[in-house]
């Protein structure tokens, strides 16, 4: 578009937003099984005014804007609070795992370029299921990623195979409470002792956990110590945005001390410019997120996400034992809370994802690694809990259409993909593939099982490539 010369009026603006969202997966109907949180209409609308009644306080500076400073501080205490932190935890608030993610990373390596700086190569051990926000870390802060595979069981890393990738440059583990994938709690209270014992730092991504898990402990359900009790957990990651039902944009890191924070923080007065003090990655910042958050947390109590929890662990349970009790699929693992995986042995899932799709269910399919079958992703939240008989009425269903439909046949879509990966140029070789497969140009793709299967079949870096031609070319 090009700016128009006069203004367009405020009824027209928003008509025309709206009609943008017209292909949009439904998820206040409960179709859309991640990226959404949705805690309902009354308590959304609280967090939407608290937040737009922040919309325009700047986060750069809290001696201007001391209300920030006090809607931050207050939320990552409860959030601390919750995780069983001691009053030498601190934190800050970020605008989303990802970021809380790259801020744990740098301070490791920001402390150990101060205290060893003969580290040349700093490296981070990580289990296979660690989210890929790690990954990103360690390509913008050049940490070597050191990954150790998981059992293929439980979907747990071992704590006697993370010790075994220490090195002498390792600056930092890694642990999910629980991973995303499977939804499976790593060892943590092994791992913190590794930690100990190696005196090294310790990051637990509890981003999806973090509060859920805290409320089933409240609540009584038996959940392994994962947060700050674990003497050897030096960082935590959390997400309001997600189980906190917190509008998007908000996660708390937390350190356990502040002797361990400084390294996070970034000062530069070496400009002409006004003096930046950053704790975060960005400097400019509206107050939304942590108005709508701290809105959010006072609005529901501990009553409220008590009565979530609730709710939606007995949701995830009608849905596991469903989902079991169809022949054709199977969980996953022993999922920790409710996010779960599932797999078949007798039908294409990314084909099962695209039936689901015609009937405005979304559900995320995930690749297969060495270790992990291809299988398709659930996570159960308060928005979802009314239509977990809908969502198994329509799996019992599509399965069934799936079994009818010619399968995709994955062994000649693998040498159709390594023939086209023999040529000699291969961004020529990719481009074919993209085109043979949907995936190119700015259409977005209307069926995903092809586009899926292409994809398994491709080497990681190369499926990276890959995808991020796509993204390159989509995004005009
Ligand atoms: C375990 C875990 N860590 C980190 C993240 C990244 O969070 P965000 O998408 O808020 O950056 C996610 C996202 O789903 C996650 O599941």
């Amino acid at each position: 578009m090009n700016i128009p010369q006069q203004g367009l009026s405020k009824e027209e603006i928003l008509n025309t937003l709206q009609a943008f969202k017209a292909r949009d997966m439904d998820w206040r109907a409960g179709k859309v099984w991640c990226y959404v949180y949705n805690p309902g209409e009354d308590p959304a609308e609280v967090t939407r005014e608290a937040y737009l009644s922040f919309l325009s306080e700047n986060g750069l500076d809290p001696t201007v804007f001391p209300s920030l400073l006090k809607l931050e501080t207050e939320v990552v205490r409860a959030t601390i609070n919750l995780l069983r932190g001691d009053s030498n935890a601190v934190g800050h608030l970020t605008t989303g795992g990802t970021e809380s993610i790259m801020l744990a990373v740098k301070t490791a390596r920001d402390k150990a370029r101060a205290e060893h700086p003969e580290i040349t190569q700093p490296e981070m051990v990580l289990p296979k299921t660690a989210h890929a926000a790690f990954h990103k870390a360690a390509h913008y802060l050049s940490v070597k990623p050191v990954v150790v595979d998981i059992d293929p069981q439980t979907f747990k890393v071992r704590a006697e195979a993370m010790q075994a990738a220490i090195t002498p440059d390792t600056i930092l583990l890694v642990a999910s409470a629980p991973s995303y994938s499977q939804g499976v709690i790593d060892p943590i209270g092994e791992i913190g002792k590794l930690a100990r014992e190696k005196n090294l730092l310790f990051h637990v991504d509890a981003c999806v956990g973090g509060l859920h898990l805290s409320f089933m402990r409240k609540l009584g359900y038996d959940v392994p110590d994962f947060d700050f009790t674990v003497r050897g957990v030096t960082s935590i990651s959390t997400d309001l945005h997600k189980y906190g039902y917190a509008a998007k944009g908000c996660s708390a890191i937390m350190y356990r001390s502040k002797e361990l924070r400084k390294y996070q923080i970034f000062a530069c007065t070496d400009t002409t410019g006004y003096t930046l003090i950053n704790p975060t990655m960005l400097s400019s910042k509206t107050g939304g997120p942590m108005a709508g958050a701290w809105a959010i947390l006072n609005f529901l109590g501990e009553d409220g996400y008590k009565r979530i929890v609730r709710d939606v662990q007995e949701a995830t349970r009608k849905l596991i034992d469903g989902i079991n009790g169809l022949d054709d699929l199977q969980v996953l693992g022993e999922p920790a809370m409710c996010m779960f995986s599932f797999k078949s042995d007798t039908i294409n899932v990314y084909q099962l994802a695209d039936e689901m799709s015609k009937r405005g269910w979304y559900i995320q399919g995930q690749f297969s690694t060495p270790l992990t079958p291809r299988n398709l992703h659930l996570s159960v939240s308060q928005g979802t809990v009314q239509t977990v008989d809908a969502l198994l009425d329509d799996l019992r269903e599509c399965v069934g259409i799936v079994k009818s439909k010619p399968a995709i046949d994955s062994n000649a879509i693998r040498a159709m993909v390594a023939a086209s990966l023999q040529g000699p140029d291969p961004e020529a070789a990719f481009s074919q593939l993209a085109a043979n497969t949907g995936l190119a140009g700015t259409e977005l793709p209307t069926e995903m099982a092809l586009i899926n299967e292409v994809l398994d079949a491709l080497p990681d870096e190369l499926c990276n490539v890959f995808l991020v031609n796509y993204f390159n070319d989509l995004y005009v």
